[in-house]
């Protein structure tokens, strides 16, 4: 989605927005802007396509000298990619300028209002009403302007604004779009997101819904949408400089990969209290947890596919029914909430528009809400009864890797533990299941040391059109996000299936050479999987199989046989996704595509 970066203090503004826009660039974008204040007037760059073309065009930033700017990276949804619909949008007079993420959901009302009164618009977007009824409104007084603005418009933003009455200043605004304040002595930043101010400082300022912020020489301020003063502590980020970078690795994706073992730690360990699970910060008792009668997972994308795996886990240890919806139609479909439910939503981001719409939704409804989040502070995190955070670091590639093998090691821990609570299962097999938690770090280390296989595997992927992927029961919740790994940086087509589906229409699709990925490392259910893969082979398909060292009989069958390492059959997810992403990732590279920015792609959906 759309980045929003602002720099306003003692510095050339134009280099570190544009290096604050280069931090944002694995968001998804497809053009870019910048404004900056000369001393004189509010001079603006803009341009379709990658940031470099824009840092071309402003020579490195060299061309726009001055100390207060904005700069935007814009992920089109009204108007097509453009230079002339790039941010900033600036009102006719070029005293204004704005740039803005989210969507003005009244904008053709607002736009058809201003046109009759004469404003004259360059662009297609819906910020650009933004621009001109700032104009509209505006007397002397900036704040007072943009509360007028923003009591008319509908729909979610986040906005960075410049007036050239009030030149050392940035005014900044949010509702359902994430924006944060930094601060690092001299300097203010706003940003939409972490890694852009990372570089500068770790101390930022949350902006809630429905708050204005003005950035000047000499402060900050925070105020309601009715102009009202607001007290707010900064924050100190834990994220350091080096989690966002490469580091030596070709792409994010590769090193978030790489990263898993450590990622994995940092989410279960600090929950490990000797033989015990630690939930307590969630705020859930011992009695809720006996009382729960339902669960309701809401995600999307990756998020849910962690869910799908969470249900089996739940379901399977801690024997409450669990159900996993896809929080888009969560939302619109007036789902039940029962009293003693729980609505669990999951989110690397933590800023998901439908997945905040859902868990807004459910709190209405009287569910607690428990998230499961990545971003500390993100809007998901506030908003939710309560937090389980996954420790996984900055996630840069749009791709998730590491985020959601951790959101899978927090339904472990969570299912274990209610399970033991609600006696479902004795002392000795929440031992075992520990134990094997403990174990999972080091056995994701171990399959990470020999990707050598998986580049070669990929060659046969290379030239494909498409690519189904089955599975059963947790098999077939990796198969989905194996195939979601595949689809979205390798532009392969790719479904999942359960196995057992197959026969109900899929399998008129197999033919000779159509490649198969089947994921059996259940031993409960395999011999019923190792039948599927025997009917697709059967009328022709190529099969790669991924299994567990016990099953070696498949190589009879399959193709190729990839080895995954044993665990607990409910953690097996955990090893299985690790071949599929390495896998996705090097049929991306083979293609020679963008592996960490995928086209269409935006690393966090915070609109609809
Ligand atoms: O930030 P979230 O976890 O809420 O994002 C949800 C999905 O957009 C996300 O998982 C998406 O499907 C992944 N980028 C796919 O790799």
């Amino acid at each position: 989605m759309c980045g929003i970066a602002g720099y306003i203090g003692n510095q050339q503004a134009a280099p570190i927005v544009l290096d604050g826009l280069s931090r944002l660039e694995y968001r998804g974008y497809d053009s870019a802007g910048i404004a900056v204040f000369d001393g004189e007037r509010i001079r603006m760059a803009k341009a379709a396509g990658r940031l470099s073309v824009l840092e071309k065009l402003t020579d490195s930033g060299r061309a726009l000298p001055g100390f207060c700017g904005i700069g935007h990276t814009r992920w089109a949804t009204h108007g097509c990619p453009s230079d002339e619909n790039a941010h900033p949008h600036m009102n006719q007079e070029n005293t204004i300028a704005v740039v803005h993420n989210g969507i003005i959901e009244n904008y053709r009302k607002l736009r058809a209002k201003l046109e009759k009164k004469g404003y004259v618009f360059s662009s297609e977007t819906d910020t650009e009403v933004l621009a001109h009824m700032l104009t509209e409104y505006y007397r002397g007084d900036p704040v007072e302007a943009i509360e007028k603005v923003l009591h008319r418009v509908e729909g979610s933003y986040a906005l960075g604004i410049m007036f050239l009455d009030h030149p050392h200043h940035i005014y900044a605004a949010r509702r359902d779009s994430p924006l944060i304040v930094g601060v690092c002595g001299e300097g203010k930043f706003i940003a939409s997101d972490v890694p852009a101010l990372l570089e500068h400082t770790r101390t930022v300022y949350y902006m809630e819904n429905e708050e204005i912020a003005t950035l000047s020489d000499e402060h900050i301020r925070f105020y309601s949408i009715d102009g009202e003063l607001l007290s707010k502590e900064p924050v100190t980020v834990e994220w350091d400089v080096s989690a966002a970078q490469k580091d030596g690795y070709a792409h994010f994706m590769l090193k978030e990969i790489y990263e898993q073992p450590k990622a994995l730690r940092d989410t279960i360990f600090p929950r490990l209290k000797g033989d015990r699970i630690d939930l307590e910060d969630l705020g859930l008792s011992e009695e809720e947890i006996r009382r729960l009668s339902r669960i309701t997972i809401v995600a999307c994308g990756s998020a849910w596919h962690a869910g799908v795996t969470g249900k089996y886990v739940l379901e399977e240890l801690a024997r409450i029914p669990v159900e996993t919806d896809l929080a888009s139609e969560y939302r619109y479909r007036n789902p039940i909430c029962e009293p003693d439910s729980l609505v669990i939503v999951v989110s690397q981001s933590g800023e998901t528009a439908d997945s905040l719409a859902a868990l807004r939704d459910a709190k209405a409804r009287g569910s607690r809400v428990l998230a499961i989040v990545n971003v500390v502070g993100s809007s998901i995190a506030r908003e939710a009864d309560s937090v389980f955070y996954t420790n996984a670091g900055p996630e840069i590639s749009v791709a998730t890797t590491k985020a959601y093998s951790c959101q899978l090691a927090a339904f472990y821990l969570l299912a274990a533990k209610f399970a033991l609570v609600r006696g479902t299962i004795d002392e000795a097999r929440a031992k075992e299941l520990l134990s094997s938690l403990k174990k999972l770090p080091d056995q994701v280390q171990e399959l990470l040391s020999a990707p050598d296989e998986l580049s070669f595997l990929a060659n046969r992927y290379l030239a494909a059109d498409h690519v189904f992927f089955m599975g059963r029961g947790i098999d077939y919740a990796v198969s989905l996000e194996g195939s979601l790994k595949l689809k979205e940086i390798s532009y392969i087509h790719s479904e999942a299936y359960a196995a057992g589906e197959l026969k109900h229409g899929t399998i008129s699709l197999m033919e000779e050479g159509t490649p198969v990925i089947a994921v059996a490392t259940s031993d409960r259910i395999y011999p019923k999987t190792l039948s599927n893969i025997v009917e697709v082979k059967t009328r022709g398909a190529s099969v790669l199989a991924l299994t567990t060292p016990d099953h070696r009989d498949l190589s009879q069958v399959a193709d190729h046989v990839l080895f995954v390492p044993k665990t607990d059959p409910l953690f097996m997810g955990s090893l299985s996704i690790v071949s599929l992403q390495l896998l996705a990732y090097y049929v991306s590279l083979g293609r020679g595509l963008d592996v960490d920015k995928p086209r269409n792609l935006a690393k966090s959906v915070t609109v609809e």
